[in-house]
């Protein structure tokens, strides 16, 4: 076995996957009309949001400053450098990958910047109701896109992380911490040649 995750980096995964679902399912109740009629109580279920994202907003703070701030800045490093084999890899041709492969860079870059987004577009929304002078016509809709543009993305996370026979092994890494090393060397050539020269 060779590890993948420490427990920093979990807790920011599981920490992060809880909160979007909280705001993702109360989001869905405002939305969707026939979500709102059933569930009728329109101000219970946006405070409920409105205390997850605050909950969640505070809970990653702390996760990134109580926890292994260096391994969260290689990782993040690694994320924001796509190199040739990177490009190489996304044009479908065979490429050696390191730590993420070119795929899942882009799926945290897109994470990230909609996690900010939807922070700068709910705080508006929130402060809108309050001061209408902060009321502004696109926010709704930039919140809404941001929203579909998630589901898309966790629809394809979620296939590869739990259904998709050679990639579900994954899950192993984000639960328990290691994964298989024949499974790493397969899919992380770069990162096992690394780790086994003591980089
Ligand atoms: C810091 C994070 C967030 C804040 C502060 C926030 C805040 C808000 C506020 C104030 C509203 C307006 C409720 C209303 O007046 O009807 C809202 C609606 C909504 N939020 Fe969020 N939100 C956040 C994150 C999210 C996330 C992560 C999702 C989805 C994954 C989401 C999905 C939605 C949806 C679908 C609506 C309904 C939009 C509509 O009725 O037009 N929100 N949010
Ligand atoms: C039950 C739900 C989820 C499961 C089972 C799951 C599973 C996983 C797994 C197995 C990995 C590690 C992949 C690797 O070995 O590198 C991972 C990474 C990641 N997850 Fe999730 N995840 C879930 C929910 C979410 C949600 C809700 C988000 C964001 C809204 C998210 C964002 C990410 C990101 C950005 C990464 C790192 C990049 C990548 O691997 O694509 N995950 N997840």
């Amino acid at each position: 076995m060779i590890r993948r995750f420490g427990i920093t980096e979990r807790a920011l995964h599981w920490v992060h996957a809880t909160g979007f679902f909280a705001m993702l399912a109360t989001g869905l109740v405002l939305y969707l009309p026939a979500l709102s009629e059933i569930v009728a109580r329109r101000n219970l279920v946006k405070n409920v949001h409105l205390f997850s994202a605050l909950v969640w907003a505070i809970a990653i703070v702390l996760v990134v400053v109580l926890g292994d701030r260096r391994r969260l800045r290689d990782d993040w490093r690694e994320i924001e450098t796509i190199d040739g084999d990177d490009r190489r890899w996304l044009r479908g041709r065979k490429a050696p990958q390191g730590r993420f492969n070119a795929g899942q860079k882009l799926n945290a870059l897109v994470t990230s910047a909609f996690a900010l987004l939807f922070v700068v577009s709910g705080f508006f929304l929130w402060l809108g109701e309050r001061d209408h002078r902060f009321l502004f016509d696109g926010t709704g809709t930039v919140h809404e896109f941001l929203t579909l543009g998630s589901v898309g993305l966790l629809v394809g996370h979620l296939y590869l992380a739990v259904i998709h026979p050679s990639t579900r092994h994954a899950l192993r890494g984000i639960t328990v911490g290691d994964v298989r090393e024949d499974w790493a060397r397969e899919h992380h050539a770069k990162w096992v040649e690394a780790e086994r020269r003591g980089l």
